[in-house]
């Protein structure tokens, strides 16, 4: 997604070459228009699957499966990582060890919201090390619901996460996805593809064909 990639150039803050800052547009302050356009791109990729929901983790996948719900017409739901004094019925939940954190949580959804007969999209803002989608993947399987793919805001393409839900036999879909990160430099997975036609292209000319 073009307009997303621009975005992250401008406003993203490389903290080290794995840890990207984008809490002025995307998981702190949220550009709304922005946010509804990443849920138009979802349902546009996921037109033809029937999705019925739209399952994420929160707290912030939750903007983005509002989104994709929005542009599909299908409720969102989210598993939550502390159990709430309110969810008192039968839930589903999974184990997630965050790399990140260096912490192991339970995160949990009610049984009344999930069932054999969805046909679910999970969305979440990074694909990182894919603990947590790993654990959502989890829970879709305990539900007998049929999970339709996952659809990520960025993909850290150079960590794991991507690589273990393929495992899964998951289809993964991000909007940016990042080769790799330097100080002031993002260099995107779209732009290494084109490259090898782009140098195609120049060797063409150059041999005058
Ligand atoms: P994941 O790939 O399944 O997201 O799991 P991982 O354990 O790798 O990531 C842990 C948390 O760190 C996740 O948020 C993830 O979104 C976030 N994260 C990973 N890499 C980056 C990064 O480069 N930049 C930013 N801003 N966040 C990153 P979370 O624990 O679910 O927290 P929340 O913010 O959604 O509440």
């Amino acid at each position: 997604m073009k307009q997303l990639e621009e975005r992250i150039r401008r406003e993203g803050q490389i903290l080290s070459d794995k840890v990207l800052k984008v809490d002025s547009f995307l998981n702190h302050q949220v550009d709304t228009e922005l946010a509804l356009e990443i849920g138009r791109e979802f349902a546009r990729i996921f037109a033809d699957r029937g999705i019925t929901k739209v399952l994420t983790i929160e707290a912030s996948g939750i903007q983005f499966a509002m989104a994709a719900g929005i542009a599909l017409g299908v409720p969102f739901v989210y598993a939550k990582k502390k159990k709430a004094v309110t969810l008192t019925e039968n839930l589903y939940t999974a184990q997630v060890h965050s790399f990140t954190r260096q912490e192991t949580y339970q995160v949990s959804i009610s049984q009344n919201y999930l069932g054999p007969e969805e046909r679910v999209l999970i969305v979440d803002d990074f694909l990182a090390t894919g603990a947590a989608l790993v654990g959502l993947v989890d829970i879709v399987k305990q539900s007998g619901a049929r999970l339709c793919g996952v659809g990520c805001v960025i993909e850290k393409s150079f960590q794991e996460g991507r690589g273990l839900l393929e495992e899964c036999g998951v289809e993964v879909h991000s909007l940016a996805r990042i080769a790799s990160m330097a100080p002031g430099r993002v260099t995107y997975v779209s732009e290494l593809e084109a490259e090898p036609a782009a140098a195609g292209a120049a060797g063409m000319d150059g041999a005058g064909c």
